[in-house]
């Protein structure tokens, strides 16, 4: 498959595959399962609605681009306390709200590419593959040429740096790279040596690192480590450096759309100037309610104890089956199918036989630079239903075979 716009009907949400994948075949279960959508169903903080409506009047206004100041000073904190970065970030030019990460991630391949313009040769945007479809939903709109590295189990779920680096023609004409730590749908957690190298490489070949962190608060040990961190350490600050976060998969709050991108000032100004002219702008009760969501840990730390309890559960029902190991962050599971065929047939087999929806792991991916697709024989199931509900559908499938 050739990718060349967005136009041209080739490109297709992994759901939308998914449904022509099952099309019309009954679910071998009485009562069926989906463990498709990253949709986190753990309590959203109780204040939201009453924040909300004490900033109602604010619905009568258009609610500034930029974000007020109370949103961006909030997040700062926020940053602040989880990075130790308190007063190392300015809120007026270093953090630009968004209306989820997902804009902000596709926006942003805009003045990524603008940035390289002074380069004869097409523009190429890397991304992490597997990958989050708004990457190349970006990467396309900008008229880049998306390029995926694999990121398998043989390079640690994330991808190789080394190949990378020895490819100086491709970097060369490298306006974006998108890397996402923790990993969907891996969970494989970036170290700061890692980053710092990525960072180095950006500001090497001048392109733009934009690190995708919105699992970040979803981890079992210690709290991975974030771009911003990293990058504060380095003479050249936030300089090719833009992260993502969310209050999504944080705080539950999946339909507030509510996000942010932090870091390199200059390129978060052209950003803003490009969601200025087409981008939403994030209702003002919205970023009143999310500034108090941001001021709130212990939310956050409850939910990260629901996600271990459902690990726990995969942990003791599967073992070691499926090459399953216990990911260091995010909610997903990354499971090798290849005792039972390919991804789409594992993905039909488990809903014709046992009932329970997951998402063929080549859907989200492409094929690399290397012509495989290293989704090819996985399954993704996202741990976001209730641990009970979790045992029984892992447990309906896990002896499994061909
Ligand atoms: C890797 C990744 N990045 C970004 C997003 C976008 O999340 P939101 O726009 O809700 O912040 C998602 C959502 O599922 C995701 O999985």
């Amino acid at each position: 498959m050739t990718l060349t716009s967005l136009a041209d009907g080739t490109i297709l949400s992994p759901f939308s595959r998914l449904r022509q994948l099952l099309d019309g075949t009954p679910p071998g279960h009485e009562r069926p399962i989906d463990l498709t959508l990253g949709e986190p169903r753990e309590t959203m903080p109780s204040f939201v609605a009453a924040k909300i409506t004490e900033a109602e009047a604010l619905f009568a206004k258009y609610p500034p681009i930029r974000g007020s100041d109370e949103l961006r000073g909030a997040i700062a904190d926020w940053i602040g306390r989880r990075y130790g970065l308190v007063g190392a970030i300015d809120p007026a030019r270093e953090i630009l709200p968004c209306n989820g990460s997902r804009e902000g991630l596709f926006y942003a391949a805009f003045p990524a590419v603008g940035r390289k313009q002074h380069v004869a040769a097409r523009p190429a945007i890397l991304m992490c593959n597997p990958f989050y479809q708004a990457y190349l939903g970006g990467a396309l709109a900008a008229g880049a040429e998306p390029v995926f590295l694999n990121a398998t189990a043989a390079t640690g779920h994330l991808p190789d740096l080394d190949a990378l680096e020895a490819d100086p023609a491709l970097l060369a004409r490298t306006a974006a790279l998108y890397l996402c730590s923790p990993a969907n749908p891996q969970g494989a957690v970036a170290d700061a040596a890692y980053i710092a190298r990525a960072l180095a490489l950006a500001r090497t070949h001048d392109f733009i690192l934009l690190l995708d962190e919105c699992y970040s608060e979803i981890y079992g040990g210690a709290p991975p480590v974030g771009g911003l961190e990293v990058a504060a350490k380095t003479p050249e600050r936030f300089r090719n450096l833009v992260v993502f976060n969310s209050l999504s998969k944080r705080s539950n709050l999946p339909g507030l759309r509510s996000g942010f991108a932090a870091g390199d000032g200059p390129f978060l100004d052209t950003l803003f100037e490009v969601r200025n002219l087409v981008g939403p702008q994030m209702p003002g009760p919205t970023q009143h309610a999310s500034a108090a969501v941001w001021a709130e840990e212990q939310h956050v730390t409850l939910n990260r104890r629901a996600y271990a309890a459902k690990y726990d559960v995969a942990d003791a029902v599967l073992g070691t089956r499926f090459d399953y190991r216990r990911p260091t962050g995010g909610f997903f599971l990354w499971l090798d199918m290849s005792v039972i065929g390919d991804c789409e047939h594992a993905a039909l087999t488990l809903w014709k036989r046992f009932g329970v929806k997951v998402i063929p792991g080549a859907y989200l991916a492409q094929a690399g630079r290397d012509g495989t697709n290293p989704g090819a024989e996985y399954v993704r199931i996202a741990l976001v239903h209730d641990s009970a509900t979790i045992r029984e559908a892992l447990e309906r499938f896990v002896h499994v075979s061909a």
